[in-house]
């Protein structure tokens, strides 16, 4: 259970709402935020719509500093695999997580910081057993974060992916588990 809003030294965690969508435009509208993101931002309107979506909303964290948007995270809750028989127990105990933050407020620890809150959300909250996040090698300043909380490199994939400028591109993905987030903590 989690009560909204979150919050972290320096930021409140909070749902997205439609208002939301000017300041997430904005922010992943400025040049290099999208270099390594699934998708450069349409027109404002496009973006409107988009986060209007019930699965966008309802995945959409949005990072607060002093009452302004200053980013969001991605809170993709889903099944853990498991075999048939025990199926019902993997029901919503996994999830991967993302981040976008305003390059203003880079180099500063807000990404670590709002991650980290995120991941007690996660194994607090929710009661998760894994969480997982993937970006492409390339995109270190990503690697690098979930490296800083915590997260474990389990998998190193060899052009994996096809970046919009033509090249295929290696790929990471990095885990934690709920065990190995509550053993970090009482260090
Ligand atoms: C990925 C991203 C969120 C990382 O942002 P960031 O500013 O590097 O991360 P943080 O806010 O945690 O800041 C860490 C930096 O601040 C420094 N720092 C300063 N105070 C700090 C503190 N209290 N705690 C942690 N780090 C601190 C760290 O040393 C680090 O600097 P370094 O990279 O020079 O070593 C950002 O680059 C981004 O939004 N990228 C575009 C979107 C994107 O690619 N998303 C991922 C797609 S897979």
């Amino acid at each position: 259970m989690t009560t909204w809003p979150v919050a972290s030294e320096r930021l409140a965690l909070r749902p997205a709402t439609p208002d939301d969508a000017h300041d997430l435009w904005r922010i992943r509208s400025t040049p290099g935020v999208s270099d390594w993101l699934t998708r450069v931002p349409g027109s404002e309107a496009e973006e409107t719509a988009r986060l209007a979506e019930p699965d966008r909303l309802a995945r959409t964290v949005v990072l607060e500093r002093d009452g302004r948007a200053v980013g969001d995270l991605m809170l993709l809750v889903h099944d853990a695999y498991a075999q048939a028989e025990v199926a019902d127990l993997a029901v919503d105990r996994q999830a991967e997580i993302g981040w976008v933050l305003d390059p203003a407020h880079r180099g500063e620890g807000l990404a670590t910081e709002a991650v980290r809150a995120l991941l007690g959300v996660c194994f607090d909250g929710l009661g998760l057993h894994r969480v997982t996040a993937g970006c492409m090698a390339a995109n270190t300043a990503s690697w690098r974060l979930m490296e800083r909380v915590g997260m474990r490199r389990e998998a190193h994939t060899v052009r994996s992916g096809l970046h919009r400028d033509g090249t295929w591109q290696d790929g990471y993905t990095y885990a934690l588990l709920a065990d190995e987030w509550r053993a970090s903590r009482s260090l």
